[in-house]
């Protein structure tokens, strides 16, 4: 496979997938998906998409009649992708929030992720119907409780620099990353074609892949619906702390996710749908999505997109522990 900045400097409007940055909407302990109305939350969370994002999102509702503004380039994007945040561990035991960064080509979003919604790969729909995800849609992947690191689709690449997307890992590295860490999350593609939700927000899904961003496999009888395949990349920028000397003494890597895995095999994202009317499906029947005619707005406005914090509590400076841990 070729590195996905050759891919991205060669695109040209016949790919078929969509690839957006979307600003940070919000940094709390706040899980509508896992702990509905649970504030806070156990452990805190990036958050980025539309405004409609609470410690409350009815099951089955949709986010995008509700909100006014999105943190996405795509201004008809109201989802929401979030994740766990990182922080660093220093010698001394407290901790400090990772900051995010941007994608290459992005221009300058504050922090937040790049989001993909591909057909088939980065160059064809595979010839076959792609359904989009229906209001009130949500999912989870990987779990916080996972101790080995088996789903092909969550991974790490130690930034040599901003385009480095080779090799992936499934456990934080373990040397400084020059640039930077990028948590990789590849959301399953195949649905039951029944529910919006199941109780562990994954039965209704299926992973067909076999990691990365290339063709997933054919559904299966248990969930035949191909859905788009998400995926987010999320830019850690660890360059604060990458001088050896802060780092354990025991040659062990000092990163770690709020819900406490230094390991990372826990990585784990969740997706709630939320695209205006039939935007989304509009884009998956366009064999040509780089021109699909959604509208987008400008950096500025993505960024101006911010809730309320529900949660009031420090999360920035040097913590003795991890908030809620
Ligand atoms: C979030 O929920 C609180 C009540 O818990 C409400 O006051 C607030 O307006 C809600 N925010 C949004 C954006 O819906
Ligand atoms: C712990 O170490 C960090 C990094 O060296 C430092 O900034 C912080 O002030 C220290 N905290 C305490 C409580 O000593």
């Amino acid at each position: 496979m070729k590195p996905l900045s050759l891919a991205l400097a060669l695109a040209v409007p016949t790919e078929a997938y969509l690839r957006f940055g979307c600003a940070t909407l919000s940094v709390q302990r706040l899980d509508p998906i896992v702990e509905p109305g649970k504030i806070p939350s156990s452990h805190v969370h990036q958050i980025v998409g539309g405004n409609a994002f609470n410690a409350t999102v009815e099951p089955g509702s949709d986010v995008a009649a509700k909100a006014t503004c999105t943190t996405c380039s795509f201004s008809e994007d109201f989802s929401n992708y979030w994740t766990a945040v990182l922080y660093f561990k220093a010698r001394n035991g407290s901790y400090k929030r990772v900051q995010q960064y941007p994608n290459a080509l992005l221009g300058d979003l504050t922090g937040g992720m790049t989001v993909y919604y591909m057909q088939a790969d980065f160059s064809s729909n595979g010839k076959q119907k792609i359904t989009s995800f229906k209001p009130g849609f949500r999912m989870t992947v990987g779990s916080p409780t996972n101790t080995a690191g088996k789903h092909p689709g969550l991974r790490y690449t130690c930034l040599q620099d901003i385009m480095t997307r080779f090799p992936e890992t499934a456990e934080f590295p373990k040397q400084p990353c020059p640039a930077g860490i990028m948590a990789i999350h590849h959301f399953p593609a195949c649905w039951d074609g029944k529910n919006l939700d199941t109780p562990n927000h994954q039965d209704h899904m299926y992973y067909s892949g076999t990691g990365g961003f290339v063709t997933h496999g054919p559904c299966p009888a248990s969930h035949p619906v191909r859905m788009p395949h998400v995926a987010l990349e999320t830019m850690w920028d660890t360059r604060p702390f990458n001088d050896k000397s802060l780092w354990p003494t025991d040659g062990s890597q000092p990163f770690v996710w709020s819900y406490q895995d230094k390991q990372g095999f826990g990585t784990h994202a969740d997706y709630l749908f939320g695209w205006k009317g039939d935007a989304l499906q509009r884009a998956m029947d366009s064999t040509s999505l780089l021109s699909n005619g959604l509208k987008t707005q400008t950096v500025a406005q993505s960024n101006k997109c911010k809730i309320n914090p529900s949660v009031r509590e420090d999360i920035d400076g040097w913590l003795d522990k991890l908030p809620g841990q």
